[in-house]
């Protein structure tokens, strides 16, 4: 069990879900051998279904790694128009950089390097989609920038609210995580019980919370 799911339950759910895009493969493959963290199976595909529904035209990601969610999402539909994908890792923005010149063939997808948090106080322009996949104890301080750069009829993605059931459960609880879990409640919290919004928090990969302004 990975704390959020019985390991039959993950397991049989990811036997449907097939992938045959090389390139997506590809990097999967590259960061199972070399420990990169990328959204599991199960979030890759649901990030595919909600961009079929909501038919985002630009996306804001946090996070990037080696570039496989935003070049995953980049594919997804032919609505999407931009990317925009955020890292402070300079050895991971120059792998994602040479995955995007070989599987961004749209080239729709671009970097911007640095903290998360000093970025998103500069940018200006609207997304219909933010994915927040960076900084797990930062959320909080993310999140009110990414209201402000959501346009009113967006969502926002956020991976990892579960954080291998902690969040949850006391018992699963790591002394040195204590913080970043304590961090997540708040976040979940605030994101649940905000009048103005409506989120879902799903038991999917390492717990997935979806949030769309109220109408
Ligand atoms: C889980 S990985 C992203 C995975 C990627 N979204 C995917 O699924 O392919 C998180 C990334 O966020 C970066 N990161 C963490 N905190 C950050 C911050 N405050 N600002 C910018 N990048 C950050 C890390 O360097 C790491 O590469």
């Amino acid at each position: 069990m990975n704390g959020i799911s019985f390991d039959y339950i993950t397991e049989y759910l990811n036997t449907l879900i097939e992938e045959d895009d090389e390139g997506i493969l590809e990097m999967e493959q590259y960061a199972n051998e070399n420990n990169v963290p990328i959204v599991q199976k199960e979030v890759a595909n649901l990030l595919k279904l909600m961009i079929t529904i909501q038919k985002p035209m630009r996306i804001l990601e946090l996070g990037t790694a080696i570039g496989y969610s935003s070049i995953l999402m980049s594919r997804s539909s032919k609505f999407v128009k931009e990317i925009v994908t955020i890292e402070r890792n300079e050895n991971m923005a120059e792998i994602a950089r040479n995955n995007m010149s070989k599987f961004d063939e749209n080239k729709i997808i671009s970097i911007i390097e640095g903290d998360c948090l000093k970025v998103l106080e500069k940018l200006e322009d609207k997304y219909d989609m933010i994915f927040i996949d960076a900084g797990k104890g930062h959320y909080n301080e993310f999140f009110p920038h990414c209201l402000r750069l959501l346009k009113d009829s967006g969502v926002i993605i956020s991976d990892n609210v579960l954080f291998r059931g902690m969040v949850a459960n006391n018992d699963l609880l790591i002394r040195r995580k204590i913080t970043i879990v304590k961090r997540m409640r708040t976040y979940l919290m605030n994101i649940s019980k905000d009048k103005n919004l409506i989120t879902t928090v799903l038991p999917v990969g390492d717990g997935v919370a979806i949030t769309a302004r109220r109408n």
